[in-house]
């Protein structure tokens, strides 16, 4: 809506939709930023993709495509237009260059990490196969690629039930994300198992239970944000609005979960207010995909928690993004050998749904 606008259309159309979740003074600001950015997207031919965790006066005007990481993925491996900048996380550009070996991708911010993909190591995941052996392994996209690399297949929010029943085997190694394990065990009638980390080598894989009927084998990675909701946070705001619906992601703990009137990824999430008649929602996710919601569905009541932000995405802002393109930063690069296995590891994860 906003390509082809003066500064001016651009602040006044960003007012139309923004002005309910960001101050009109920072829009003023935000709306050159945002002339910037399509004007050397254009010129550089690139692609902007964004996470649904954006702030909003990033995510309502410059990204080409938004989406949750299954969407964003898909989108990455489907493009012809270079380079990509990715406004979301690490492990979310890499997944795009893995995709894309010969575009440069760029990533706005150096420091946009995640605390899941930080809880796990490719050394890890060795040596859980070495206490499994032929055990399938499935990782939540929320990793690095070294650790893809590994990896039968990748999952995300979206599609984790759907993958791990795909291997149709009755026991899953499930990387690294505990709580997102323990959702998935949920769903597909599974048990949860967590080896202990030591001892490692010979001693583990003796120490590995025998009796593994449906069971998933899990890790204690947890995200930061997630892992802080609570069901008194839901009990308390039920208490106060008996009407309202809770919609938690599947990183929440399994009792939040089960506490919440749904779950799903961020674009179901998105997609479940906006089709819902009900008029209250409780989000239990990263606070900046409320405004985003608040800002597309005028009508409807969204509380979420703002104490927890994601600190990583909050890294990417319209200023880095600017200068990504500006300055072509930061590129993400992936070793060749990594490339290649966490590639068959995507690829069959795409191929699944
Ligand atoms: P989605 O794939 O649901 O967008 O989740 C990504 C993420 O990092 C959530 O914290
Ligand atoms: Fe990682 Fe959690 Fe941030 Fe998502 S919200 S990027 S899982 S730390």
């Amino acid at each position: 809506m906003i390509r082809g606008a003066t500064i001016e259309e651009t602040y006044r159309l960003m007012v139309d939709k923004l002005a309910r979740v960001v101050p009109e003074v920072e829009l003023r600001i935000k709306a050159e930023l945002v002339f910037e950015i399509n004007r050397l997207k254009d010129e550089r031919g690139a692609i902007i993709l964004g996470h649904n965790y954006m702030e909003p006066a990033l995510y309502h005007t410059v990204p080409d495509v938004v989406g949750d990481s299954l969407e964003l993925s898909r989108k990455a491996a489907q493009t012809d237009r270079d380079p990509i900048v990715f406004c979301g996380v690490r492990f979310m550009a890499e997944t795009a260059k893995i995709l894309n070996p010969n575009k440069t991708v760029l990533l706005p911010a150096k420091k946009a990490g995640c605390s899941l993909a930080a809880s796990i190591t490719a050394e890890d995941v060795r040596e859980l196969k070495r206490q499994y052996p032929g055990v399938p392994v499935v990782t939540y996209v929320n990793c690095y690629a070294d650790v893809k690399a590994e990896t039968d297949v990748c999952c995300t929010s979206s599609n984790a039930a759907r993958v791990v029943e795909a291997l149709g085997s009755d026991c899953v190694i499930f990387l690294p994300d505990e709580y997102l394990a323990q959702n998935v065990a949920r769903e597909t009638g599974r048990r949860v198992i967590f080896p202990t980390r030591e001892p490692k080598s010979t001693g583990a894989r003796d120490a590995a239970p025998r009796n593994l009927h449906y069971h998933l084998i899990g890790w204690h990675g947890r995200c930061e944000v997630h892992e802080k909701f609570t069901v008194a946070d839901i009990v308390a705001v039920r208490k106060q609005f008996p009407d309202v619906v809770v919609l938690a992601h599947p990183e929440c703990s399994a009792e939040v979960v089960q506490a919440s009137d749904f779950s799903g990824s961020t674009s179901k999430m998105i997609e479940f207010v906006k089709k819902s008649k009900a008029p209250r929602y409780l989000l239990l996710t990263e606070c900046s995909m409320g405004d985003n919601i608040i800002a597309e569905n005028p009508d409807k009541e969204t509380l979420r928690l703002c104490s927890v932000r994601c600190p990583h995405m909050n890294e990417i802002t319209l200023e880095d993004t600017r200068d990504a393109l500006l300055h072509n930063r930061y590129v993400i690069e992936v070793p060749e050998d990594i490339r290649v296995r966490a590639r068959r590891a995507l690829d069959r994860m795409l191929e699944i749904g």
